[in-house]
């Protein structure tokens, strides 16, 4: 349903469209197998895009895990092997089958021309994980003096979930039990991660659920801070408005300027740890684009 209303709206909106914003280093993060650590065959691709698709990459972590009664360890990037494609314009990293990569990674690229540089982040689970997130959005974004609202869901039999934000160090101890938690403007911040551990489970393992909150520095429809004058062009597929630049930020497959155009998806072979990204058509009236093959499945 959510896919025919996207639709529509990009039947009415596609024509005449401007590009608006400021600048940054374009380019997006892909994890075709986001609930694999542990496993083989899990990597992270990083895919620049026009105008930045010459320009390199590097892998990391933005900061030390930390999750107490957690494997330490977490902390060095994995060693793994690393790949170029230069036909989709993506560098990727494999990692090994161990915990270790388990956690937030990210990618950093810079234009050293403009010299523009920007992060995108990744979080990937242990395939043992025993909480995800309810929606299926391991990074949440809400607007400035919004309340957040974050909840999980038990995977692998996890029963009892506790809360900890990891940013800072502060720890989240709540009611178990507790699926969902809510917090106020005041008590988070940009950046933070939310790690939930079960508290019935041994915690050595890295089998913990991840959350990721991006907190805009506007309210909604506005960029620009501190004085958030900028208007926010609409950004669909699910794209959130860069509060620094006013460009929409797409989520993975779908391009600037308005996340209208391609659907950038993993195919089946990635699912045997190669990297194979194809660009969907875009599906009009209600079409959506099949993952296996590219075509459009339209509707009767
Ligand atoms: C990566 O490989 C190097 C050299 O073999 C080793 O010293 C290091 O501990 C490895 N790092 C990880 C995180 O496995
Ligand atoms: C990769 O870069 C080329 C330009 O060299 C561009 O035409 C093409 O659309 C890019 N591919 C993707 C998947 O972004
Ligand atoms: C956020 O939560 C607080 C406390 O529950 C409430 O008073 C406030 O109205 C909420 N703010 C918004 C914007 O929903
Ligand atoms: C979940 O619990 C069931 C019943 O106790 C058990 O058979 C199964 O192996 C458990 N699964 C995991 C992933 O721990």
């Amino acid at each position: 349903m959510q896919l025919m209303a996207l639709a529509s709206l990009i039947l009415v909106t596609v024509v005449g469209f401007q590009y608006v914003g400021g600048d940054t280093f374009h380019q997006t993060m892909v994890t075709p197998v986001p609930y694999g650590a542990g496993l083989p065959g899990v990597s992270l691709s990083c895919i620049r895009s026009i105008p930045d698709i010459y320009f390199g990459y590097s892998f990391g972590r933005p900061f030390t895990l930390n999750v107490p009664g957690s494997a330490s360890g977490l902390t060095g990037f994995p060693n793994g092997t690393i790949s170029d494609n230069t036909v989709q314009n993506a560098t990727t990293w494999y990692l090994p089958p161990t915990v270790d990569a388990t956690g937030l990674f990210h990618c950093r690229g810079r234009n050293p021309v403009t010299r523009l540089s920007s992060e995108v982040y990744s979080i990937i689970h242990s395939h043992l994980r025993k909480f995800e997130p309810a929606d299926g959005q391991v990074t949440k974004t809400i607007n400035k003096g919004e309340n957040a609202t974050l909840a999980v869901i038990s995977a692998n039999n996890g029963s009892s979930p506790v809360w900890h934000r990891n940013n800072e160090g502060i720890l989240l101890d709540l009611d178990p039990t507790r699926y969902e938690i809510q917090l106020t403007a005041d008590e988070v911040a940009d950046g933070d991660l939310f790690v939930v551990t079960d508290r019935d489970a041994p915690l050595d393992d890295n089998h913990f659920g991840m959350i990721r909150l991006i907190v805009r520095g506007c309210v909604a429809g506005k960029w620009g801070p501190p004085d958030c004058k900028g208007v926010c062009d609409l950004c669909y597929n699910g794209g959130v408005c860069d509060d620094e630049t006013g460009d929409c930020i797409c989520p993975p497959g779908f391009s600037e300027p308005n996340c209208l155009t391609g659907k950038l998806i993993a195919w089946s072979a990635c699912l045997s740890g190669g990297l194979s990204v194809g660009v969907c058509d875009v599906c009009y009236n209600g079409g959506v684009c099949d993952d296996e093959t590219g075509d459009c499945i339209c509707p009767p």
